[in-house]
């Protein structure tokens, strides 16, 4: 196994269109995968797509750590997860601002528009169908890595540029929001 250099925005690896996998279970692509894993672990990261390692080809490994999920039914803690040749669609209308960031784009963060909730599948390294349904956390991290696979980084996403910063200064400026007014920010409800 091996850690492996991650593309940053700006190189055009990141802009282009992945390619099928031919074979899921190819020798190469079991490597890839492990070491795309290795890497995502080590950055450390929630997801990783085969572009961002200079490897133009559709699929890619995510999962859902139990601190960042909604709460929502759909949105459980997830192992280590891969697909390849993903297929992501949209359930609903409903499209909520998530904060993201990026292993390509290091040191910023955005809140993204995303469907809250997607239906998706693809393969794993074995040839076995991967099938899921998410919302929240587990939505957007499916949908930020499909995106990779389109040759499409967060930023173009955007539509509010007042929500995109470095992580550093946002998480400050969330800080002193909650020293400001610690009642709101402990959630209790309004007297
Ligand atoms: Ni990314």
């Amino acid at each position: 196994m091996a850690i492996l250099k991650i593309a940053r925005m700006g190189h055009p690896v990141l802009l282009q269109k992945a390619a099928p996998v031919a074979d899921p279970g190819a020798p190469e692509i079991r490597r890839l995968v492990a070491d795309m894993i290795e890497t995502m672990d080590d950055a450390p990261g929630v997801g990783l797509a085969a572009p961002q390692v200079h490897v133009p080809r559709r699929l890619f490994v995510f999962r859902v750590p139990a601190g960042r999920t909604t709460g929502d039914p759909g949105d459980a803690p997830l192992g280590t997860t891969v697909l390849i040749n993903p297929l992501v669609e949209p359930l609903g209308e409903e499209v909520r601002l998530r904060w993201e960031g990026c292993l390509s784009i290091p040191g910023l963060r955005a809140a993204v528009p995303r469907a809250w909730r997607v239906r998706y599948r693809g393969m794993d390294c074995e040839g076995q169908e991967v099938l899921g349904e998410a919302t929240g956390f587990h939505a957007g991290v499916v949908q930020h890595e499909n995106d990779h696979l389109d040759g499409i980084l967060y930023p173009m996403r955007l539509t509010d540029f007042s929500l995109f910063g470095f992580a550093e200064e946002l998480a400050r400026a969330e800080l002193a929001r909650q020293q400001a007014n610690p009642v709101e920010a402990a959630g209790a409800p309004p007297a």
